[in-house]
């Protein structure tokens, strides 16, 4: 099916970049909101977000009026009517996402895909609550859109192939690249994600290493951003509230840091606050070396205090063991894995993402270390069965020629 006209429900933060998105590959757009003046408001945000890219030289301010003339705005939902592809992107609520896929439901053609950018919510059962499931999907953007190259395609339960395949070739002529992903709690990058910045926050209160030193650390490592860099934009409100969701779901392993909690009760949740594991110019009577100090005495005296050195291999090989888990629940394959943490988190590409590293380590070095961590930090670092069933094939990784990935005989292994 071919997309000839696109629609965007909700008109704030994600609904303004993937308009933008769409406007840019040449496409019509219609943003639609709860009234006229947050409509408009959407608009004037895809505007903002050319005039940044006219800024930086990278387009004039004719080709920016030219982008302009595909967007429009609707003060309702009935604006949406002649797309053949509605994204919905309105506030993350599972009865407001499922009242407003069922007014889409009313509103556009029976040919017409409706998807959702929802970050964790059930694609299935927003589907559900339609006449066409079959045409319900995930497509899930990443902040900020027009940057991030990644889009993950989230098929429900009731999801028809033939939506996934018109919607990964939509995905592909915006000029992202679509990764398909077994519906989970998470999906695959968030669900990846979370772990591993959830394993700095329990390093930072286990031990005696400073915020700006496992920052330090993951960048030379080759992350784009150290941990609580990411934490602070991301806001840790909302990383908290993944957390939660990933608890839920998965149980002890995802367990949210005490710390990380109480840095939320303290209020200091990041840029958007002026504060957070930084300060970014918030006034407040105590400087973050003291709420750091205080903090973590007031977790240790609930939680007690393990004290270990800093290794940046905790936070990683967190990520690593759960690209493993989800690789064995089918949730997405091991290439795809891959490539979504790198073009989804900006993994290092010299490292290609968790699994390309547990090759180049060496998967019985991955699963060593993994069995020290669970003797030392606790049960969250239970290997994935997977890893001790390819060691003991002689899957090992690169330096055996074979491990998640195969390789030719010459290949040594990472120092
Ligand atoms: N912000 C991110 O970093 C990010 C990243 C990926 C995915 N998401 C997901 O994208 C979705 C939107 O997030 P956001 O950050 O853009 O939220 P936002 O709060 O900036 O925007 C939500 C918009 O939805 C509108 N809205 C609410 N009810 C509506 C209705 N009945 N009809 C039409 N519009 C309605 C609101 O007026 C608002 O403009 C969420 O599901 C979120 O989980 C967010």
């Amino acid at each position: 099916m071919y997309i000839y006209k696109v629609g965007v429900a909700g008109a704030g933060t994600m609904g303004a970049q993937i308009a933008e998105v769409v406007s840019f590959a040449g496409l019509p757009v219609v943003v639609a909101d709860r009234n006229e003046s947050l409509s408009r408001r959407g608009v004037d945000s895809v505007r903002a977000i050319y005039q940044a890219r006219v800024a930086k030289g990278k387009m004039t301010p004719e080709q920016l009026e030219e982008k302009m003339l595909l967007v429009t705005a609707s003060p309702t939902l009935d604006g949406l009517q002649e797309a053949d592809l509605v994204i919905e992107a309105v506030s993350e609520e599972l009865g407001l996402k499922q009242r407003v896929f069922q007014e889409l439901d009313r509103i556009c053609s029976r040919s017409a895909i409706l998807a959702s950018n929802t970050s964790a919510l059930s694609i299935s059962a927003i589907g559900s609550v339609t006449k066409r499931p079959g045409k319900v999907i995930g497509l899930h953007f990443f902040n900020p859109a027009y940057a991030m190259p990644l889009v993950e395609v989230i098929p429900g339960l009731g999801t028809d192939p033939q939506t996934v395949d018109d919607v990964v070739g939509f995905s592909e002529s915006l000029r992202k690249q679509p990764v398909i992903v077994k519906e989970c709690a998470g999906f695959l990058v968030n669900r990846l994600l979370s772990p591993y910045l959830n394993e700095a926050v329990w390093c930072l209160q286990d031990g005696d290493v400073s915020i700006k030193e496992i920052d330090q650390d993951m960048v030379s490592f080759g992350m784009p951003v150290g941990p609580f860099t990411l934490l602070d934009t991301v806001g840790l409100d909302i990383a908290l509230d993944v957390a939660r969701i990933l608890h839920r779901s998965y149980g002890p392993r995802m367990a949210p840091a005490p710390l990380l909690e109480a840095f939320v009760k303290a209020g200091r949740i990041g840029i958007k606050t002026g504060k957070g594991f930084y300060d970014y110019g918030a006034v407040d009577k105590d400087g973050l070396d003291q709420h750091l100090a205080r903090l973590r005495a007031q977790v240790w005296q609930l939680t007690g205090r393990q004290q270990m050195k800093w290794s940046r291999l905790r936070p990683l090989f967190a990520m690593v063991n759960e690209a493993v888990i989800a690789l064995q629940e089918g949730v997405a394959s091991a290439r795809d894995i891959d490539l979504a943490m790198a073009a989804g988190t900006g993994f290092p590409s010299e490292k290609s993402g968790p699994l390309h590293l547990a090759d180049h380590i060496g998967i019985d070095h991955v699963l060593q270390e993994l069995e020290e961590l669970q003797e030392r930090v606790g049960p969250r670092f239970w290997p994935a069965p997977m890893l001790r069933r390819l060691v003991d094939a002689g899957f090992t990784g690169q330096t055996a020629g074979r491990g998640f990935f195969s390789y030719e005989p010459t290949s040594a292994r990472m120092k």
